[in-house]
């Protein structure tokens, strides 16, 4: 764990570690000023000081904790080399306090970053400045920071603030999501529709699950670090930097068909409406997002980022004991699928990835789970590209399962089929005569015999192979495509 790759001699020695997602984030927004006054990851009274009353130890207002976890081998260090993904060495960390969260036990470093390079990973790298790099401006700037692109009343509403304050309007897209590119090119898209002189600047913000007003409050210091006078946000919160401005509420007028503030919709005009949940289907079903709603280069985001189910991709991950039917019925559903045509499909069949994927792997609980996480990636990667992935290992523990799930959804869906034949019945079969080698203890750790299995309470589909043929249970699974949308009905 040794960073190398151009780092001056004296850094060279020093043990090395990737952050994740939120704390890579940080990093560069530490490091590019925006987080000032931070200079470093915060220790141990500081972020609870900041938890509990949204300040640092010496009182300045922060609104969210800046820390970094590590395992714990690297806790003994005075000085170790942060590193982004792909093993580029970007910052040290000065130790100045080890400590461990006191809830998630995770062991923590804290310390003041010394830069070595910008980080350099990322789409739309070209578009992001430091706020050192940005000409001041006179007079009022407007912020949004926003993670989903701008719609035609939030342009709107936009606009109408911008006027009111004379500003210039800043749009922070903020990164962090499996489709950041969309989101992006969804805002540039829309540039003709934003008062003149915008400026487009994406900050690394992944979602860190902090209570909403905490968001705002962060939201309007980064706007503020890029010279904002204002951020505009659906509520206001006691405390922000800069000031909030709440847009009034605007609707579309059906009638003469243009968005304007419901204050000015007369009263018998007919007012439509697109919920999240109506949007979702239009783009689930292929079919067009109206104009009204959203200009098109947004649509055609939208619809890159979520498409129609027939051709999103889709992961179905079966789940059982050996000996359960897994096999069968995954290779009868590939052979069904590829009949259909419609669709690519790759089968993932266990007893095949340990031949290739995996090979040389155990049995252990750590090589079982390394073994669940490569069929993951690569189920994941097939899904993102709109194929179907269809994997077939016993996938004993629940934990992993749930990080394949969260892995696929992130690219696109996840369907679990649990094959729940009973034990009894994949030992009366023990068609590979594994099970007798197990009871005679030829076998160590075979799972149902010696090895855990546990059970899922999250699987979309239930199948018991020893009460159906393996064509019923094909069926099953195509039935529950078809009526989800994924398989065109035959
Ligand atoms: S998993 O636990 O890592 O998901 P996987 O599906 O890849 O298992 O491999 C299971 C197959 O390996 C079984 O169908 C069986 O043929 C074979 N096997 C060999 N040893 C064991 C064992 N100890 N436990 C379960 N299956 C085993």
């Amino acid at each position: 764990m040794t960073a190398d790759a151009g780092l001056p001699d004296t850094l060279r020695d020093l043990p090395a570690w990737t952050p994740d997602a939120v704390e890579l984030a940080d990093l560069e927004l530490i490091l590019a000023g925006v987080y000032r006054p931070l200079t470093g990851f915060l220790g141990s009274y500081d972020t609870a000081m900041v938890i509990a009353g949204g300040r640092l130890a010496d009182g300045t207002p922060w609104p969210v904790p800046v820390t970094l976890s590590v395992p714990e081998e690297l806790t003994g260090h005075e000085r170790i080399v942060l590193q982004d993904p792909e093993g580029v060495p970007l910052a040290v960390l000065r130790v100045t306090e080890a400590w461990q969260d006191p809830t998630t036990k995770e062991r923590r470093l804290a310390g003041p970053l010394e830069a070595l390079r910008a980080p350099a990973h990322g789409p739309f790298h070209s578009l992001r400045r430091r706020p050192d790099e940005l000409a001041p401006h006179e007079g009022n700037v407007l912020a949004v920071a926003t993670g989903e692109p701008l719609h035609r009343k939030q342009l709107g509403q936009l606009r109408q603030v911008a006027e009111r304050l004379a500003a210039e309007v800043l749009v922070l897209p903020m990164l962090g999501g499996e489709h950041d590119d969309s989101l992006v090119r969804a805002l540039l898209g829309v540039r003709r529709e934003l008062p003149d002189g915008t400026r487009i600047i994406p900050v690394p913000l992944p979602e860190r699950g902090e209570l909403k007003d905490r968001e705002i409050l962060l939201h309007a210091h980064i706007a503020a670090a890029y010279g904002a006078t204002h951020l505009l946000a659906d509520r206001e919160v006691e405390g922000t930097e800069v000031p909030v401005v709440v847009p009034e509420p605007w609707a579309y007028d059906a009638d003469v068909e243009v968005w304007r503030p419901l204050a000015r919709i007369e009263p018998d005009h007919v007012k439509a409406e697109l919920t999240p949940e109506r949007l979702g289907e239009l783009l689930d079903a292929g079919e067009p997002v109206p104009d009204w709603f959203t200009p098109p280069a947004v649509a055609a985001e939208l619809a890159l980022a979520r498409p129609p189910k027939p051709s999103r991709g889709i992961t179905v991950f079966f789940t059982g004991l050996s000996g359960s039917g897994k096999s069968t019925v995954a290779r009868g559903l590939a052979d069904a699928l590829i009949e259909r045509g419609g669709r690519t499909v790759t089968l993932l069949d266990g007893d095949v990835v340990r031949r290739m994927l995996s090979a040389g792997l155990t049995f252990s609980r750590a090589d079982r789970d390394l073994n669940i996480r490569r069929i993951g990636f690569v189920a994941a990667e097939i899904t993102r590209h709109g194929g179907t992935a269809i994997c077939a290992p016993i996938a004993p523990y629940a934990a992993t399962r749930a990080e394949v799930r969260r892995m696929v959804s992130a690219a696109g869906d996840f369907i679990l089929v649990h094959v729940a034949t009973p034990l009894e019945e994949c030992e009366r079969r023990d068609r590979k005569g594994l099970y007798a080698k197990a009871r005679a203890g030829l076998i160590p750790e075979f799972t149902g015999i010696s090895d855990p299995y546990e059970e899922p309470d999250d699987a979309d589909l239930t199948l018991d192979t020893s009460r159906m043929t393996p064509d019923e249970a094909v069926g099953k699974v195509v039935d529950l495509l078809v009526e989800g949308g994924w398989v065109r009905p035959a």
